[in-house]
């Protein structure tokens, strides 16, 4: 049990990478708070997981109000909080920048950008009255690279790279660790939305001359791949780790 006894707070608890590292966690010995615009589907996925040493807050990440009731309700119901993971995000419309409407920028900015660093504000205190822990932000390999089509997304995964440095340096005297993890595609909704909204009606065709083109390893990560570096980082095993930007891509960076 890697993770026993630690309280971690996950935002977009109750989409595909947030249930999938939430199932990990639990399995590791934690307890989790899920975090999501989506109730319904927030009670879905406690149920799918069992319900034990799981709370649910249903939150907008974009809200300021709901950052600080996501961190007191985990404080509530677990005694305090050691890992915030901001994992909520969306993809936004794809097109190119000429193209692209101010309402629909914003709507990504506020809350691929805005929730994290509204997150980490009332996080960071939390796990420094804990004696420290761990924050991660889910970047992308969008957050390292740019592509046609998917500028506000990209732009807004290369903010939040600026914020775990800063978040990193003023967390390190607290014991407060902060790092990203910037994966490839993971099969699921989003990256299929993202297909659609770039080739539209050739989805496929594009899935396999990107992978083929683009990705070393030949394949989409699953959500599963994730697993194993997030419970690094949530754990103490990662006791010296802070400021960094941990790749899990299947090689695309390195090209
Ligand atoms: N899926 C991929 O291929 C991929 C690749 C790289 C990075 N990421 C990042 O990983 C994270 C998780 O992605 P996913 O694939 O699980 O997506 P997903 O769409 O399955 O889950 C995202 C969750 O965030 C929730 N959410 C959206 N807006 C919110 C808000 N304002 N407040 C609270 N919750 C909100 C949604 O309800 C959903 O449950 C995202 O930050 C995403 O950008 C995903």
């Amino acid at each position: 049990m890697r993770l026993k006894d630690k309280v971690i707070v996950i935002t977009g608890g109750a989409g595909e990478l947030g249930s999938t590292m939430a199932r990990r966690f639990l399995a590791e010995g934690a307890s989790v708070l899920l975090a999501d615009l989506d109730g319904a589907a927030l009670a879905a996925t406690s149920a799918s997981l069992g319900g034990e040493r799981i709370a649910l807050c249903v939150a907008d990440v974009g809200e300021e109000a709901d950052n600080a009731r996501i961190i007191k309700d985990a404080e509530a119901a677990f005694g305090g909080v050691d890992v915030f993971v901001a994992n909520a995000g969306i993809e936004g419309k794809m097109g190119p920048i000429a193209t692209q409407l101010a309402e629909d920028f914003d709507r990504v900015m506020r809350v691929n950008v805005r929730g994290p660093f509204l997150g980490i504000k009332y996080a960071m205190p939390a796990i420094a009255r804990r004696g420290g822990g761990s924050i991660i932000i889910l970047s992308s390999i969008a957050g390292v690279t740019g592509g046609n089509g998917v500028a506000p997304y990209s732009i807004s995964k290369h903010a939040v790279i600026g914020l775990m440095r800063s978040a990193a340096m003023e967390g390190a005297a607290a014991g407060v660790r902060v790092n990203t993890i910037n994966p490839a595609p993971m099969v699921g909704r989003m990256i299929r939305s993202i297909e659609e909204g770039l080739s539209p009606g050739h989805e496929d065709e594009m899935r396999a001359a990107y992978v083929a083109n683009s990705i070393p390893m030949g394949r989409y990560a699953n959500f599963e791949d994730m697993s194993g570096l997030l419970v690094l980082l949530a754990s103490d095993e990662s006791s010296f780790l802070t400021g960094s930007v941990y790749m899990a891509d299947g090689g695309m960076s390195a090209r």
